[in-house]
């Protein structure tokens, strides 16, 4: 059984329920069309969109990193399998806005056999362990990784049920704890018809070590994290 963090960061995540606004959300769990989400800080700038959310998923995986010349860790990409939480936005807004912490801490209590289940493609047992209520399943929807341009350049992908998007960073801002987790992204849809705005919120974990010598750290190093994903049409 988890224990759920019971206190609230100031930028953190939360659903507002809305009157109806469009109903284009096609989760597979559950209605989303009256879910506007939000963030308490009035630092925060990004806006999100005031239309509902197609999908709001919890990625969990792997930040990836090479060492370059200069002794600093550099990012090579990442892996996550996304899960929908759209059940948990839309009945249990509590829980939503604490999802990937509470993902997190049962992570970090095992950081190795995370990545060694998580590389060996045993997603789900970690999802299991997600699913706080029987009438918000959080079920695995798809996946992100990196595909490679031709240029040599990289972007993210995302897969969700039978679509897709290519993001391309719009802007980013630190994580409340910036030390411990990576930032939070705002990315717009280059490709596909997944999205053509998304989000990276609610992130924990997923951040290099803060130098490293090329000689010896020649293999790529994968840093768990868990963040929240939110695809949008607007
Ligand atoms: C990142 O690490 C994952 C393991 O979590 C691995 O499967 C993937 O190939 C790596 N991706 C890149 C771009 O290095
Ligand atoms: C998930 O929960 C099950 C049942 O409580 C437990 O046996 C398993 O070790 C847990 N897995 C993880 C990754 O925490
Ligand atoms: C958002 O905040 C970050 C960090 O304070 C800053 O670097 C960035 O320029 C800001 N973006 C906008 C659009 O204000």
């Amino acid at each position: 059984m988890l224990s759920f963090f019971t206190v609230l960061a100031s930028t953190t995540l939360a659903v507002l329920a809305a009157p109806a606004r469009r109903t284009d959300s096609y989760s597979a769990q559950c209605d989303l069309s009256s879910i506007v989400l939000k963030v308490d800080d009035p630092n925060f700038n990004f806006t999100f969109p005031d239309v509902a959310p197609r999908y709001v998923t919890l990625g969990l995986g792997t930040q990836n990193y090479t060492c370059s010349d200069e002794g600093k860790y550099v990012s090579s990409g990442a892996r996550a399998a996304l899960f929908d939480t759209s059940c948990l936005a839309a009945n249990y807004p509590d829980a939503f806005s604490v999802a990937t912490s509470t993902v997190f801490e049962v992570i970090s209590q095992d950081p190795e056999g995370f990545v060694d289940a998580f590389v060996g493609g045993d997603w789900q047992q970690w999802a299991e362990n997600t699913t706080y209520y029987e009438d918000a399943p959080v079920s695995l929807v798809g996946e992100h990784f990196f595909i490679k341009n031709a240029d040599g350049s990289i972007s993210p992908r995302f897969q969700v049920n039978d679509e897709f998007v290519v993001g391309k960073l719009a802007q980013s801002t630190p994580a409340p704890d910036a030390t411990k987790a990576v930032p939070w992204l705002e990315l717009d849809g280059i490709d596909g018809t997944l999205a053509n705005l998304f989000f990276r919120t609610n992130t924990q974990g997923g951040v290099a070590p803060t130098s490293c010598d090329p000689h010896v750290d020649t293999e790529e190093i994968v840093v768990p994290y868990v963040a929240g994903y939110d695809f949008y049409h607007i």
